[in-house]
């Protein structure tokens, strides 16, 4: 259809205007209709060719004629777009349809699926401290840097934000309903503890929370990875001081690891938003390439934790002469190592079936804090 090259007069315009439509009518797949494409409006198409044409037309025929050959193409042009679309849409159809699962089908014995040790980790965490009853709390993945780190007491140009190696993201990131310039940058949160500015916001003390969620920085090796998971624990109450701490993680400890005395030491330590600062150990015994936890005269750092800061408090809106708070942050994919002999941090994330396999659980089992050991 190329080379032919008709006058150009109003009826063979409409005759060609008929015959592409015609063509874009019958063209049942979208191989087909790329095939065709460049004769609908490539550069060599009859419709192009009578463009050029105009040109030796005088300036009346040249209006009449490039107006209402304007218009063919235009109309040519869209066509083929919503044709393209509608070819498009066939094709997912057929493959959708192709590629259709029985998800009534019932399990094959063979291929069970398993749940994932983080999974299975952050429910057995979540059911220990609800029996102290604690209320689970959530926060965005995709912070602001004001609660990542300036409510949180650090500041500005302090090297902790860079200690943590912030992922910052294009503020298109913005969800809308956050725009406001003063909460600073857009982030990927990089520990969990902006939940406790979220949840001293949203409700009044008493509070005791817990939110567990996914955190990121930008550190990938053989101990570390880009995104990870932690769980964050927050009271706020009246006269609440250090040996309400020690006794909740320390409780928490022995039911995680089911363990009825537990070595356990607090090294001072510092975070910005708690003061004083702690990093919790806990005794561990290394034999025959065996870990046994809660005796022995090594030493496991399990969990970062602290009294809150006053001035978190005052960010949170609560008044630190009346109320005080602890808080703690524990990493989950250490304490699933810890607790299943799990050996390499990036497997976690590797989607290898025969590793989910073995060190997967079973999704018919109720998970509880006794399992595993
Ligand atoms: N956010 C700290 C981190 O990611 C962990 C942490 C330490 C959380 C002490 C706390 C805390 O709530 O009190 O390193």
């Amino acid at each position: 259809m190329s080379d032919i090259s008709p006058p150009l007069t109003l009826t063979s315009i409409q005759v060609l205007h008929q015959q592409l439509l015609q063509q874009l009518e019958q063209v049942s797949s979208l191989a087909d209709l790329e095939k065709i494409r460049p004769d609908l409006t490539g550069k060599k198409s009859p419709l192009t060719h009578m463009l050029k044409m105009l040109g030796q037309l005088p300036p009346d025929a040249r209006k009449e004629l490039g107006g209402f050959l304007n218009k063919v193409r235009e109309e040519v042009a869209t066509k083929l777009e919503e044709r393209f679309a509608s070819l498009q849409q066939l094709a997912l159809d057929q493959k959708l349809m192709q590629e259709k699962q029985d998800v009534s089908l019932p399990p094959r014995p063979e291929t069970v699926g398993k749940i994932h040790p983080i999974t299975q980790v952050i429910e057995e965490v979540t059911q220990i401290f609800a029996k102290m009853g604690f209320e689970l709390a959530e926060g965005p993945d995709i912070e602001r840097e004001y609660y990542n780190f300036t409510a949180l007491n650090f500041p500005e140009d302090h090297p902790a934000r860079q200690m943590h190696d912030t992922f910052y993201l294009p503020p298109a990131y913005l969800p809308p309903a956050h725009d406001g310039k003063e909460l600073g940058a857009v982030l990927l949160r990089t520990h969990t503890s902006p939940v406790q500015i979220h949840a001293m916001r949203q409700s009044a003390p008493p509070l005791r929370v817990l939110a567990p969620g996914r955190t990121y920085r930008c550190d990938s090796d053989a101990t570390h990875s880009p995104m990870f998971h932690q769980v964050e624990g927050l009271v706020v109450d009246k006269k609440i001081h250090m040996g309400h701490l020690k006794a909740c993680v320390i409780d928490f400890c022995q039911s995680f690891f089911g363990v009825r005395h537990l070595k356990a030491r607090f090294r001072p330590s510092y975070f910005p938003f708690t003061e004083p600062s702690a990093e919790m150990d806990i005794g561990c015994l290394r034999r025959d390439g065996k870990l046994k936890i809660g005796e022995g005269d090594d030493w496991l750092e399990i969990l970062g934790c602290g009294m809150v800061h006053p001035n978190v408090l005052k960010m949170g809106g609560i008044n630190p002469e009346e109320y005080q708070g602890f808080a703690f942050g524990i990493g989950i994919e250490r304490l699933g190592m810890l607790k299943y002999g799990i050996p390499d941090l990036r497997a976690f994330y590797d989607s290898d079936a025969r590793w989910l396999q073995h060190y997967g659980f079973s999704p018919f089992d109720k998970p509880s804090s006794r399992m595993g050991i």
